[in-house]
């Protein structure tokens, strides 16, 4: 997709940081930063909810447009029964906690993922929570909650589908932006980096479409030690990539 153009900032020591217009975060070692201190998974969950409200302020402060964070995968259905309800309880108190001061900052909130699967009461707070946000202008915070990168593509598949059974569309006609208006970021740009902290190198399920060419930063932290120096240090490592996109020049975004 066209995306805007990058901002640099000047930050001596380092110089010309390049900023994404589009992170894609995968928050990733809240159950071993607990682990390591003797403490329970969740109280991990919760010290990974302080760590995104500073992605969150960093973003705004660094002049990054869209931010997704992965916070719930449908991979994640698999764990104990108490730990996906904490976790979906999280979000509804990160919700009532942080809404106001997100509309303040002018922050945009979507949340991407199956609707399907979630109670009732949590759907609305989720469509509540996008239409309070819908007219801000600042920051896009995309909550992939809920969320595979497999599952987006069948639903932008069935959608496709139906379009075509209906008569309303051609296969011929068919074309990579088609797929992309049919996905759950449409109208974002893709990801330029996508950084994963705990020292896992994988992408479990996270924006397989759109990573199509991001730039992957790993970080050895677990999330709810991500703050602003290693936010920094992965700018760093990202403003060093030569990206070419299968030319033979790097080009800049
Ligand atoms: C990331 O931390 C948060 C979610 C996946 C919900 P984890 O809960 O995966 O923490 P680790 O990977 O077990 O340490
Ligand atoms: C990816 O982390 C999903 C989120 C961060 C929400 P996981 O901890 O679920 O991924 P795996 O199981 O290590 O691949
Ligand atoms: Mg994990």
């Amino acid at each position: 997709m066209s995306s805007e153009p990058a901002i640099t900032i000047d930050t001596a020591p380092l110089s010309r940081l390049r900023v994404p217009v589009h992170l894609g975060v995968i928050m990733d070692g809240n159950g071993r930063w607990a682990k390591a201190r003797g403490k329970r998974r969740t109280e991990g969950h919760i010290e990974g909810v302080k760590a995104l409200r500073t992605l969150v302020e960093l973003c705004i402060n660094y002049g990054v447009r869209n931010v997704t964070v992965f916070s719930f995968s449908s991979e994640n259905w698999t764990r104990p029964r108490e730990e996906i309800t904490f976790i979906f309880n999280l979000l509804r108190r990160f919700v009532a906690s942080d809404l106001q001061k997100l509309i303040r900052n002018n922050v945009r909130v979507r949340i991407i993922g199956a609707r399907s699967g979630l109670e009732a009461s949590l759907v609305r707070l989720i469509d509540d929570v996008e239409a309070k946000t819908a007219i801000n202008t600042g920051l896009t915070l995309i909550v992939a909650f809920n969320y595979g990168g497999k599952a987006e593509i069948t639903d932008a598949t069935r959608l496709i589908a139906r379009e075509v059974a209906a008569g309303r569309l051609h296969p011929d006609d068919i074309t990579e932006a088609t797929i992309e208006r049919s996905l759950y970021t449409h109208g974002i740009p893709d990801p330029e980096l996508i950084i994963r902290t705990s020292g896992e190198q994988r992408i479990s399920n996270f924006l397989l479409w759109q990573a199509a060419y991001s730039e992957f930063v790993f970080v050895e932290e677990n999330w709810p030690d991500f703050d602003e120096a290693s936010f920094l240090r992965v700018l760093q490592t990202f403003s060093l990539r030569d990206r070419r996109f299968g030319g033979v020049e790097a080009k800049l975004p």
